[in-house]
């Protein structure tokens, strides 16, 4: 294992910290924060020191990854846990760990460097590797034998969904073509197929023209949406009142699925022409953002691998306490609107209700110090689930993505760079 902590800039952290600290700073009392996708540590990093009374639950099912977080959080042995697993495993890991309630979440989505730069894991189409993309290498199906077997009409799907891909027939059927020929295995042979199944003036504009086809073979091999789409809801229910999430996304599927999980929950679900909120129908999130975040020109120059970030963030509210203070622009009840539907974005300021004062967290005892390296359940079989939003038409998906702007007032870019994803 070599060091690989020169390489690696974690993406937007001075944001991911300062949305977390009225999370996990609270005074003498010690927090739990869950970063869901360790990676090679460097946001938990930060986080372990910017917040000396946090314990840390670290998860990814990439063993490498864990290995090497677990060599750079040594100094920090004693407030952290680190697991094998996929993310959607949450519960359980919480579980076993007995701590039901968590005040952060971290999700820095996609694939690290470790991954990408790894001249043998197949990620990248610009270098030459076996075809197996997947994260965890213990268990699951490789992108080899997606594109050796999948009939044509499931890797156009594949194609078109995931990568949006507008050729995605062209270049299913030049596959099936090829493997009538021979075994596909590399992904250089993969890349050249790709290019030369796509007309002449396509190969010119937006990017290598393999990118696409290799962002929907790598979130096939690890079913990442319907991972995500159930991860997300997973990691809101385990927040305590005045937790935080922060969902930092890669491509616009990923960022549909987060606006939708976070979206729904910081709505009313009570009558809309009710002049009160009934007990149990307010919103139980606040949204930290506007829109969604994206980096400024600073960071993109300094770390290319940030340029398709964008940012979500929300906060666990409790939806019967008393207003008081900041809490009305917090539930939604904004004056003048006697119970907007509208969530308030709130400042980031921490004074006043929203149920985070005094609330009895029912949280076990303090979390207990690391246990490390808890293996996982790699002889658990993963269901396959079908993610709903793919199966939106595709000019209702492009509309989702494109409005608001993000904070900066900056349009939110078009389809991201997959290959240069990540942190
Ligand atoms: C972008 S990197 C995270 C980088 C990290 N924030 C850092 O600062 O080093 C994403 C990591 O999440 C892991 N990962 C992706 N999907 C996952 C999932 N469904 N469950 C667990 N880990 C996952 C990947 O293996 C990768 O190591």
């Amino acid at each position: 294992m070599g060091e690989l902590r020169g390489t690696h800039v974690p993406v937007l952290l001075e944001r991911c910290l300062e949305l977390l600290a009225p999370a996990l700073d609270r005074g003498d009392r010690r927090t739990v924060h869950v970063d869901a996708t360790l990676g090679l540590a460097g946001h938990a990093e930060a986080v372990l020191a910017a917040f000396p009374r946090t314990v840390l639950v670290g998860l990814d099912r990439d063993t490498e990854a864990l290995a090497h977080a677990r060599d750079r959080l040594r100094p920090y042995a004693d407030r952290i846990h680190l697991v094998h697993a996929v993310y959607d495993e949450l519960p359980d890991v919480l579980a076993e760990l007995d701590l039901p309630l968590v005040d952060g979440v971290l999700f820095d989505l996609g694939v690290s460097s470790l991954q990408l730069d790894a001249p043998d894991r197949g990620f990248a189409y610009a270098q030459d590797a076996p075809l197996d993309m997947r994260m965890d290498q213990t268990r699951g199906t490789t992108a080899e034998e997606v594109v050796n077997t999948y009939p044509a009409d499931d890797l156009a799907r594949v194609l078109r969904v995931y990568g949006e891909e507008k050729f995605a027939r062209r270049i299913a059927a030049a596959i099936v073509r090829e493997r009538g020929r021979g075994r596909i295995t590399s992904s250089a042979r993969l890349a050249e197929l790709v290019r030369e199944s796509i007309p002449a003036p396509a190969r010119r504009t937006g990017g290598h023209p393999a990118k696409r086809t290799f962002q929907a073979l790598r979130i096939e091999v690890n079913q990442e949406l319907a991972v995500l789409e159930a991860a997300l809801p997973a990691a809101l229910d385990a927040l305590a009142p005045g937790g935080r999430m922060v969902v930092l996304s890669y491509h616009s599927l990923e960022d549909r699925l987060t606006k939708q999980a976070i979206g729904v929950r910081a709505r009313s679900t009570g009558p809309v022409d009710l002049p009160v909120e009934l007990p149990g129908t307010g919103p139980t999130l606040r949204l930290l953002s506007r829109g969604a975040e994206l980096p400024g020109e600073a960071e993109v120059a300094a770390n290319p691998r940030a340029a398709s970030v964008r940012l979500r963030a929300a906060e666990r509210i409790d939806p019967d306490a008393e207003p008081a203070g900041e809490a009305g622009a917090r539930t939604g009840r904004t004056a003048g609107t006697a119970r907007g539907r509208s969530t308030g974005i709130g400042g980031e300021g921490r004074g006043g209700g929203g149920g985070t004062a005094g609330t009895g967290r029912g949280r076990g005892a303090d979390p207990r110090p690391a246990g490390q390296g808890k293996t996982a359940r790699a002889d658990r079989e993963r269901p396959r689930r079908q993610v709903k939003a793919l199966h939106q038409p595709s000019a209702r998906r492009r509309s989702a993505t494109s409005a608001p702007q993000g904070q900066d007032g900056r349009r939110r870019p078009g389809e991201t760079d997959e290959q240069g994803e990540g942190s």
